[in-house]
């Protein structure tokens, strides 16, 4: 089998805020098209290391390689040029709930392209359709339901067709079968559109349905990586009481 190629390589990171160290030595490849989950304990520092990842907090110390680039070293350009290509799925779906669905989707097309109003629109009505959320393109995020809510926040995320999908916490707040109804939404479109996915989530359920690779996060630093079932076979203590109780 052909090895898989590392998308993105995390080299002794550290993320701190001020003076405090959140994570550090954290050592990880994410490997194209597979969907690794990060793991770990509320405020262990999953959705910091997806923010160190994605720059938008600058690491204290170590790089963030993405597509072979340190961005750590890349000019402001360089930087949105790869940016351009990692859609991003944050825990609140962050709509902005003033304009309606068509318009929240637009938002990235129209910054990042200069595609006519016409394509604009085909584009966002495929996004929608993928998503399975063709009839609400005219209704505004309050209109919609939760799970309506997150749908309509990941026809943004792949807006642009990235390579790469980022979803901090997706099912946050569903009840359990519109989470396993966002799973299944999230692997159709990995598979349709041969992205390599990296999910934060703290639900077994979630992880069972999706993970190729876990990342388990433990007191800052990286505890495990690799498959369910090598971690099943780690006889680490944290990881085990983990699967055992089901959530953290
Ligand atoms: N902007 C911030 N400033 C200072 N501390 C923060 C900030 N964001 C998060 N933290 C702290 O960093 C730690 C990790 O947070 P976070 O990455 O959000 O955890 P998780 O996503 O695993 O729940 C927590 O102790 C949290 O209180
Ligand atoms: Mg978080």
């Amino acid at each position: 089998m052909k090895e898989k190629k590392p998308l993105i390589r995390v080299k002794d990171l550290v993320a701190k805020y001020g003076e405090t160290t959140i994570l550090s030595d954290i050592n990880v490849d994410i490997l194209e098209n597979e969907v690794t989950v990060i793991l770990g304990s509320s405020g262990c520092g999953k959705t910091t290391l997806l923010k160190n990842i994605l720059q938008l907090q600058k690491p204290a110390s170590g790089s963030i390689e993405v597509f072979g680039e340190d961005l750590t070293t890349l000019s402001e350009n360089e930087y949105e040029e790869i940016l351009k290509k990692i859609g991003v799925l944050f825990q609140n779906g962050a709509l902005l709930n003033s304009v309606n669905i068509f318009e929240n989707i637009s938002i990235p097309l129209e910054q990042h392209t200069k595609l006519p109003p016409e394509i604009r629109q085909k584009i966002i009505e495929v996004k929608l359709g993928l998503v399975n959320l063709s009839h609400a393109i005219y209704l505004k995020p309050s209109e919609l339901s939760g799970g309506m809510k997150k749908r309509a926040a990941l026809a943004r995320a792949i807006a642009l067709d990235p390579v790469i999908l980022c979803c901090d916490e997706p099912s946050a707040g569903l009840d359990p079968l519109t989470s396993a109804d966002l799973d299944k939404l999230i692997l159709n479109l990995k598979n349709q559109l041969r992205m390599t996915v990296l999910i934060v989530t703290h639900e077994l359920a979630s992880i069972h349905r999706i993970a190729d690779k876990i990342i388990f996060l433990d007191q800052g630093s990286m505890l495990f990586n690799g498959t369910i079932e090598e971690a099943r076979k780690a006889n680490i203590e944290q990881i085990d009481a983990f699967f055992e109780v089901g959530s953290f």
